[in-house]
C-alpha cells in the first residue's frame, strides 16, 4: 500500500474536483499518512484512484483523499480502495474507531461500508487556517 506520487496526488485531487493543493503541501504530506491505497490502470500505467488514512496506529483512524478520476468513476474503484483501507485498519485494530468527512459524491459508498452520520451527537467542525 504505497503512497501516491506527488504529481499523481495533485492531479487526482484536482481532476476529481477536490480542492487543489500546492506542490509544497503535497510534498510535505504525501508520505505522512498511516496507510494509502492507489489504483493503477494496467494498460496505461496511470494512477486513477487513491484513498489515504491518518491514524495514531492504536484505535483512531481518519479516512481522507478518496478520489477517482471522473472517467474511471462508477466502476467499483472507490469501493475497492475503501475495502483495502478498511482491511488494513482491521488488521491493525479490531475495534478501530474510523471516521471521515463525507462530501456528497462519496456518501452512498461510505454508507455501503457501514458508515453512519455522527450528527447530532458529534458534528464535523473545521477551520482552514492555523492562524484564524
Ligand atoms: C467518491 C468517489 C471516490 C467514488 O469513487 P467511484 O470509483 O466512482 O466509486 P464506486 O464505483 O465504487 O461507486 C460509485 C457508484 O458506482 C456504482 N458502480 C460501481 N461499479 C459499477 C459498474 N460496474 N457499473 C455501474 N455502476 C457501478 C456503485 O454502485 C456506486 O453507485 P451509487 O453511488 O449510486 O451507490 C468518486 O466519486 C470521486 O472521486 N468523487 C470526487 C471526489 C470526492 O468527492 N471524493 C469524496 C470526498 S469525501
Amino acid at each position: 500500500m504505497k503512497p501516491p506520487a506527488v504529481d499523481d496526488y495533485l492531479r487526482l485531487r484536482e481532476e476529481s474536483g477536490l480542492s487543489a493543493r500546492t506542490r509544497e503541501e503535497a510534498e510535505n504530506g504525501v508520505n505522512g499518512a498511516w496507510a494509502s491505497a492507489c489504483v493503477i490502470h494496467v494498460e496505461s500505467g496511470e494512477t486513477v484512484g487513491m484513498g489515504r488514512v491518518l491514524s495514531d496506529g492504536g484505535w483512531y483512524f481518519h479516512i481522507i483523499d478518496m478520489a477517482v478520476l471522473p472517467r474511471h468513476q462508477r466502476k467499483g474503484i472507490g469501493d475497492a480502495i475503501m475495502t483495502a483501507l478498511l482491511d488494513r485498519i482491521g488488521e491493525q485494530a479490531p475495534n478501530a474507531y474510523v471516521n471521515l468527512l463525507a462530501d456528497p459524491p462519496g456518501r452512498r459508498l461510505y454508507e455501503r461500508h457501514g458508515f453512519t452520520e455522527s450528527a447530532p451527537v458529534s458534528v464535523g467542525m473545521k477551520r482552514t487556517s492555523a492562524h484564524g
